[in-house]
């Protein structure tokens, strides 16, 4: 048997009147939320996706060329082997591409792992990657201490200065990637601009777009061309599955399955692929109430006697909030806010938040807040001197919270924050 990777996926047995590849020239995002890739169970006609815990699939008669130890041609048999893919997980791949108006998707285990799966499909020995300065701090870790150690040179960039960017282009520069709005400190990146960059100097462009999510931004329509989410985050919502995709173009997504998927065994479980379908069902809703709730939890920390500076796209006071407008449908679910003496105010929050939550990661549907010490961040992940630094610092100060809005009543959210960050 050829041990090749299926090259050309199915729609899996799709309706294909549900699928939309490209977005904007069918049904709305919001029907593909719930209708992309959704496949009707041929023997039930169930309208919720069917879980395939299968590993393997048997051999279909007539599917493909057999040889003498099995069959040669694997792209007829896509589901001959879970990691591959899965009928399930395959689902939520065409869902995810249909809402990024991508041609395909692949989903992983993790978002680190989709972030991982990206470095090392598309970086080799003696190759130059251009990396956000400020991005999740598990992506920054894994390119600044682990891609050396391959021969992979990394340049950390200030992405909101383009003519940065442009700066740092070498002849082997092969990949660009960034975040927007970047974790923690929602600094935005220009996309366009740094895809027409990416694409004048021959590399590609990848985005961790976990923050923005598809209801605010569709990076791939701006020129970027691999958009990377953690599905861990705002996309499945609900605190209870780790997953993680990259939307892109067809060959890109085929190059990344075949290492990252069959190699590098990054694939996801099935039963992580039906939670974060469900979790997907209600993508717009959730992201617009939280969005709404965000702004409004925002705007009252900003007049609030405790705090002393608030960091929302959609402030008029962000200091790229035309950019937001103008790439950002919505503005999302996390804010940032610095108060004066951070180490007894995140005592405090931990002590007597009642409705949200003291805690690590975001985009869940209870809302979430932590403290980031910029000492702690530079010492622990970014290592940023200098002007990289200081522009840190125009953001962050000494150390921001981030709060990740969730699905409460906001009045029950600001009266929870009002007591636990007031003297
Ligand atoms: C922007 C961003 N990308 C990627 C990740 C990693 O995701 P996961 O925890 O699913 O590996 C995170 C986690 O916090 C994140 O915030």
């Amino acid at each position: 048997m050829t041990v090749t990777r299926p090259s050309d996926l199915p729609a899996c047995g799709i309706d294909q009147r549900r699928v939309v590849p490209a977005a904007n020239t069918g049904p709305s995002r919001e029907t593909l939320a719930l209708n992309g890739g959704l496949v009707i169970d041929p023997a039930t006609k169930a309208i919720a996706p069917n879980i395939s815990m299968s590993v393997n699939n048997v051999f279909i008669p007539g599917g493909g060329p057999f040889s003498a130890d099995g069959v040669d041609d694997l792209t007829a048999l896509p589901f001959l082997y879970a990691r591959w893919t899965n009928p399930t997980v395959r689902q939520l791949e065409q869902r995810l591409a249909a809402l990024e108006g991508a041609d395909d998707a692949m989903a992983t285990a993790t978002g680190v792992a989709a972030i991982g799966a990206t470095f090392f499909t598309f970086l080799k020995k003696g190759d130059h990657l251009i990396l956000s300065d400020v991005c999740y701090a598990g992506a920054n870790e894994l390119a600044r201490r682990i891609l050396p150690d391959y021969g992979i040179e990394v340049t950390p960039v200030n992405m909101s200065r383009p003519e940065d960017v442009a700066a740092a282009f070498r002849s082997n520069t092969r990949l660009v990637h960034c975040e927007s709005p970047c974790n923690p400190i929602l600094r935005l990146t220009d996309l366009a601009a740094i895809a027409e960059l990416a694409r004048k100097h021959g590399a590609l462009m990848s985005v961790d777009s976990t923050l923005a999510t598809p209801v605010a931004t569709q990076p791939l329509l701006l020129g970027v061309d691999l958009v990377i989410h953690s599905l861990t985050k705002f996309i499945n919502g609900h605190g209870d599955a780790l997953g993680g995709v990259v939307c892109g173009r067809k060959e890109l997504v085929e190059k990344i399955r075949s290492r990252a998927g069959v190699y590098l065994g990054a694939s996801m479980p099935a039963m992580n692929a039906w939670l974060i379908m469900r979790g997907i069902d209600t993508l717009f809703p959730r992201i617009r109430m939280i969005s709404e709730s965000a702004a409004k939890i925002a705007a009252f920390l900003q007049g609030h006697s405790a705090v002393e500076a608030v960091t929302y796209p959609g402030l008029a006071s962000h200091p790229q909030h035309d950019l937001a407008k103008h790439q950002m449908d919505v503005f999302g679910g996390i804010v940032t806010f610095r108060v004066k003496n951070p180490g007894q105010v995140a005592r405090q929050l931990a002590e007597r938040l009642k409705v949200a939550h003291y805690t690590f990661s975001l985009g869940h549907q209870r809302s979430i807040v932590v403290l980031l010490d910029t000492q702690e961040m530079m010492k622990s992940t970014y290592q940023l001197t200098g002007k990289q630094l200081e522009d840190y610092r125009r953001f962050a100060g000494d150390g921001v919270f981030r709060l990740s809005v969730g699905l409460e009543a906001t009045d029950d959210l600001l009266v929870d924050l009002d007591q636990a960050i007031s003297d």
